[in-house]
């Protein structure tokens, strides 16, 4: 079946979604976007998304003239068009389209090109969950903004790439001799002592909503949390490790640079958080 996606305003046939080769999203990644979870053909963690998407658009100096409200009845409208169980949905909203010019166009001329789709996808399911992650790291050669959620995500998907391409499943990014944060993901650690670690928020890294409802659910079943900076090395010796985001929620990481973590095996504290936050998600599906 092939999908409906929406497009300035209208619902269309995937085939029929066109977007000018003069957008700005296409020619300078100038746009921002969002990726929200669906379970049980809800939207996980909706409130989250919005703001941040608010929060991008006021850094790169744009707004919106579309209310959440609305936005909500485009996701919800799509997810039913499409008869969508698990998966995702897609936002991208770009600077719109003009001639090319590294300048801003005007805005009361250009106006945003709104783009939605959904994805089918199996998250509560994760093969991973019984293997565990194998990681690289490479260098954080990103731009110094990953707080916005923009879609220049050709360095990230490089190093996704050379992660695959010698046979692991995923990158971290090290940036003055800390882990920032996974190619799409935030990282944590769990110390030897039980302490759940992660780098705080800054320019550095997006602040990721599943990072942000972790911690709470973290906070309130009795861990310990750190937010500060730690090191690849930290990392081989911590007890567990472990990404989270809106697609993996929680994927146990068990080998950095060809190091075990703990026992190579996924850990038990990642597991039960994973379980912990799957049941507090359904109770605020929207
Ligand atoms: N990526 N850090 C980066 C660089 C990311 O791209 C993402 C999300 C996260 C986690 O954010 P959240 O928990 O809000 O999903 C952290 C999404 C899933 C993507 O690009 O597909």
């Amino acid at each position: 079946m092939a999908r409906t996606v929406f497009i300035d305003g209208a619902y269309v046939d995937e085939m029929d979604a066109k977007v000018s080769v003069f957008d700005r999203g296409f020619l300078f990644s100038d746009s921002v976007y969002e990726v929200t979870a669906v379970i049980e053909k809800k939207l996980v963690s909706w409130e989250g998304h919005t703001r941040r998407m608010r929060r991008s658009l006021g850094e790169i100096g744009m707004d919106l003239d579309m209310s959440n409200d609305h936005l909500l009845e485009v996701h919800r409208k799509l997810l039913e068009l499409n008869e969508v169980q698990e998966g995702l949905v897609y936002l991208q909203i770009t600077r719109g389209a003009a001639d090319r010019d590294f300048a801003f166009p005007d805005r009361t001329i250009v106006k945003p090109t709104i783009v939605l789709f959904t994805q089918e996808k199996s998250l509560i399911d994760n093969q991973k969950l019984d293997t565990g992650l194998r990681v690289i790291s490479f260098p954080d050669l990103r731009w110094g903004r990953s707080d916005i959620k923009s879609t220049q995500l050709l360095y990230a998907s490089m190093v996704k790439q050379k992660a695959l391409n010698q046979g692991k499943d995923e990158a971290w990014f090290v940036k003055d001799g800390f882990v920032s944060e996974g190619s799409s993901n935030n990282t944590f650690i769990l110390s030897n002592d039980g302490k759940l670690i992660t780098k705080a928020l800054s320019a550095d890294i997006l602040a990721g909503i599943t990072r942000e409802t972790i911690l709470e659910y973290a906070k309130s079943s009795g861990y310990i949390i750190e937010e500060r900076p730690f090191s690849v090395e930290e990392a081989k010796k911590s007890k567990e490790a472990f990404i989270c985001s809106s697609t993996t929620f929680i994927l146990p990481v068990v080998e950095i640079d060809d190091c075990k973590i703990g026992s190579g095996q996924p850990g038990k504290n990642t597991l039960k958080l994973r379980e912990i936050y799957i049941k507090n998600i359904k109770q605020e599906l929207v």
